[in-house]
């Protein structure tokens, strides 16, 4: 059984997508992460997103697995674990604009595809209802205010004793959602099949709780 989680950045996806991964015995595919590593190598190696054929270069020169350790996935890239480089905010802002590009959204397309076929998933991203994996048994759309979403990544960031600028966050949150929504290939939108959950007057265990009601309907 394969459940697919969409939605903008901050929605709270991957915490819950990774409790409904447990609750069921699943395993928690997060794409973001994917689209992250690459976007370390561009940083890391200077690569101009804007000259496709260093874009190509680099894409030639990436090889990206998924391993998962105590039920954590992990990143590898070329042979080196980067899990920990990748949330950081410029690592995001820079997946956020080379994820536009449709071969470096080619390169990720099948490794999506073959651990959804070979597992129990629940794999969340901007694009796997509509076209990783139009099939999945349970589609979600999850969003919320970007208000609200600016305001957990604040508190968040506060609590690992941070510094953070609320309005700055919400601006950054914004830029993301149009970059994300309106690329031309595989933009955010919600799959007709979906059900649409807005977590902003929800918590945490609320939308684990609907999203689990709704998986065991259909297991
Ligand atoms: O979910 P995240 O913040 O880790 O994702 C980082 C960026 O990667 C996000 O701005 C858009 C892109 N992304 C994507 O285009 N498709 C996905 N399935 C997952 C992420």
């Amino acid at each position: 059984m394969n459940i697919a989680i969409d939605g903008p950045a901050g929605a709270g996806k991957s915490t819950i997508a990774k409790l409904v991964a447990k609750e069921l015995g699943f395993i928690y595919v997060d794409t973001g992460a994917m689209y992250r590593a690459i976007a370390l190598y561009f940083i890391n190696n200077k690569v101009d997103i804007a000259d496709m054929e260093q874009v190509e270069t680099a894409l030639s020169a990436i090889k990206i697995e998924i391993k998962y350790r105590d039920g954590k996935q992990q990143v590898i890239l070329n042979d080196e674990n980067v899990t920990g480089r990748l949330r950081e905010e410029a690592v995001g802002n820079m997946a956020s604009k080379s994820s536009a590009i449709s071969v470096v959204r080619e390169k990720l397309l099948s490794l999506q595809r073959d651990l959804a076929v070979a597992n129990n998933v629940v794999m969340d991203g901007r694009d796997i209802g509509t076209n990783i994996l139009p099939s999945a048994e349970l589609k979600i759309y999850l969003t919320a205010s970007s208000a609200v979403r600016a305001k957990r990544r604040y508190d968040e960031l506060v609590a690992a004793g941070k510094s953070a600028d609320l309005s700055q966050i919400e601006a950054d949150i914004i830029t993301r959602d149009e970059q994300d929504m309106s690329r031309k290939t595989a933009p955010l939108k919600q799959a007709e099949d979906a059900v649409y959950l807005d977590s902003s007057a929800m918590d945490i265990d609320t939308v684990t709780g609907t999203i689990i009601g709704y998986a065991r309907e259909r297991i």
